[in-house]
Formats: C-alpha cells, sequence, structure tokens
C-alpha cells in the first residue's frame, strides 16, 4: 500500500502482487491456520506453506528441533496430511484470505512432484508453486536434485509443462554451483527462485554420546545462515533475470534490506517466525521507516541496488 508520504511498500513477483515484501517461509508457519490467532494473515506480503507430499507423511523421529548460539536444527522431515486433505481442507481456507499463497511442493520421485504441482495448479487457488527441490531432510527427492543442475532442469521442464501458475524452484546454497544451477533451471522454464533452504547440519550430546536429533543430521536455520544466504543470492541474482525470494536468517529490517540490495525481489521470514509470530508487520513498517530515512520511495529503488552501484 502507498502511505500519505509516499512510501510504497508493493512488489511484484511473476505477475503476483504483495502488498509488502515480506512473505512467510515455508515450514514456519504452519499452513496459518494456528497463526491466524496471532497475527492477521491480511497483513503478510505472501505465505509459503509447509511442504505436502503427495501421500501423507508421518516425519522424522523426535527430537526434531536443536537450538544452536546462532539458529537452530530442524529435521521435521516433511511432516504433513498428504495432497487430498491439503487440497480439501487448508488451500480453501487460505484462500479466504487477501494474501497470495505459494504452495511448497516436495516429492520423493519426479513423478510425485509433477503430478502435485499440476493438482496444486488446477485447484485455482494457490498463486504459485514452490518446488522444493532441497530439503535436506529426506533421504529421496528434494537434495537428490539440486545437487545435480541437469536433474533439476529436466524435472523443473516437466513440472513446467503441467502447472499454469508461476513457478519458484527452491534451492538450498550451493557453493561453486549457484549461477549454473540457477541459470539451468531459469532455461527449463522456472518464473522465479526460492533462496535458501536450511543448511544440513548436526549437533551431538557429549555426555550421552547421541545426536542431538532423532534423524541424526538435520538442517541449520536462522542468524547463522544469513550471510551465506546473502551470498547465494547475489550468486543467482547476477546469473539470471528472475525474481528471487531471499530468506534465511532475516531477523531484522537491515537483515531484509541487505537481501534486496543484494539481488532479492522480495524476502520471506522463517525461523524468527517461532520466536515472534507477529514479526512480518511489524518488519514492514521499520522498512517503510527505513526507506523514508534514507530516501527510497519504492521498493523496487534498493533491489540489485549494489550491482546498480557498480559492485561485482
Ligand atoms: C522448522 C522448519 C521447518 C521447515 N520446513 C520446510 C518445508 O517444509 N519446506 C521448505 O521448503 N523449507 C522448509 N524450511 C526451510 C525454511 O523455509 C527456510 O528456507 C529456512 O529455514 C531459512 O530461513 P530462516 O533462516 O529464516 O528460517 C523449514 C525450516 C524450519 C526452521
Amino acid at each position: 500500500m502507498e502511505a500519505d508520504d509516499g512510501i510504497d511498500l508493493r512488489v511484484e513477483l511473476a505477475g503476483i502482487s504483495l502488498k509488502n515484501p515480506f512473505l512467510v517461509c515455508s515450514g514456519t508457519f504452519g499452513n496459518g491456520r494456528e497463526m491466524s490467532e496471532l497475527v492477521d494473515l491480511n497483513a503478510l506480503g505472501g505465505l509459503m506453506t509447509k511442504a505436502v507430499t503427495l501421500e501423507p507423511c508421518p516425519g522424522n523421529p523426535p527430537p526434531r528441533l536443536w537450538e544452536t548460539p546462532s539458529g537452530m536444527l530442524n529435521s521435521i522431515g516433511l511432516e504433513n496430511k498428504g495432497l487430498e486433505r491439503f487440497l480439501a481442507e487448508d488451500l480453501p481456507w487460505l484462500s479466504r484470505f487477501d494474501v497470495p499463497v505459494w504452495v511448497n511442493v516436495a516429492g520423493f520421485s519426479a513423478r510425485e512432484y509433477v503430478e502435485w504441482a499440476e493438482a496444486v495448479s488446477r485447484s485455482g487457488l494457490a498463486a504459485a508453486v514452490e518446488l522444493n527441490i532441497s530439503c535436506p531432510n529426506v533421504e529421496k527427492g528434494g537434495a537428490f536434485f539440486s545437487r545435480r543442475p541437469r536433474e533439476a532442469a529436466e524435472l523443473v521442464a516437466r513440472v513446467r509443462e503441467v502447472v499454469d501458475i508461476p513457478l519458484f524452484v527452491k534451492l538450498p546454497p550451493l557453493p561453486g554451483a549457484m549461477r549454473e544451477t540457477a541459470l539451468a533451471v531459469a532455461e527449463a522454464g522456472a518464473d522465479g527462485l526460492s533462496l535458501i533452504n536450511t543448511l544440513p547440519a548436526m549437533a551431538v550430546d557429549v555426555e550421552r554420546c547421541r545426536p542431538r536429533l532423532g534423524n541424526v543430521t538435520g538442517g541449520l536455520s536462522g542468524p547463522a545462515i544469513h550471510p551465506v544466504a546473502v551470498h547465494a543470492v547475489w550468486e543467482a541474482s547476477g546469473a539470471v533475470d528472475l525474481p528471487v525470494i531471499g530468506m534465511g536468517g532475516i531477523w531484522s529490517c537491515s537483515d531484509a534490506v541487505e537481501m534486496l540490495m543484494a539481488g532479492a525481489a522480495a524476502v520471506a521470514v522463517g525461523t524468527l517466525n517461532l520466536v515472534d509470530p507477529r514479526a512480518v508487520p511489524r518488519l514492514a513498517e521499520e522498512l517503510a521507516g527505513f526507506m523514508r530515512w534514507k530516501g527510497y520511495r519504492r521498493v523496487p529503488d534498493m533491489v540489485g541496488l549494489l550491482r546498480r552501484r557498480g559492485w561485482g
């Protein structure tokens, strides 16, 4: 919305209009229902649903969370009630709100991804598909594709054929291969990128000599991964002309602005939602204050500003 003083927080991503550039990351906001008691969903720029798989998935054994000095390990393992119930219960409920929904699609095989993404597109209730090919917490599917640019591109091309709504591909940080993978999925027909998923990580209880997580390993999120995420956004946005949604350890307004200046067209808040469910409306207000202070009128004035100033 444009404020009286001319500050305009609206952004457009692959033809989708957002009130402000802050989405909530997949898996950190449920499917909105529980959080709606604590925060007005209409105040979000966008909502990314928890990963859903074709069949119900029980997830990984507990414990599934472990706090680290500047982040968190999780090994939820794609726990969800499956496509049928998600499409019948959650998506229609979410569509009552004035917030674009990115449906996070995960799978254990290419066939599952394709079938699932097609069903989401056909529902007519999602703004976009977020193809999650980066989950570190499942053995098959997920990260298998993002580690192999050719396989990732083949999967994106197959999904592209059956999806009529914008298709965002969610990648992990890929040191040394970020540009190549971003290019491969862009050429295969992606409309945007979500960067980054959690980083593979683990912690050990040395007194009992056992892993802290029931799944032994998990994914690291939160402030510890923020600079890695900024770097991934920088690399990918320099390689492809697609909107990038930057995520990873956003804890403050300046963390979000960093992402925008490095090349993100919008940002998503993840682990912070678990600490403060009202983080997005608060950060949107702080961003308006920052823009007023620094003389930026529109969010795109900041997007990719580092490169426009001659860096990189
Ligand atoms: C508890 C938890 C569950 C998550 N579940 C998913 C998921 O289902 N699908 C997905 O693509 N990413 C999932 N993620 C990754 C987040 O969406 C995000 O990419 C990552 O946590 C980085 O952002 P953050 O540091 O702000 O949390 C999950 C993260 C957390 C902490």
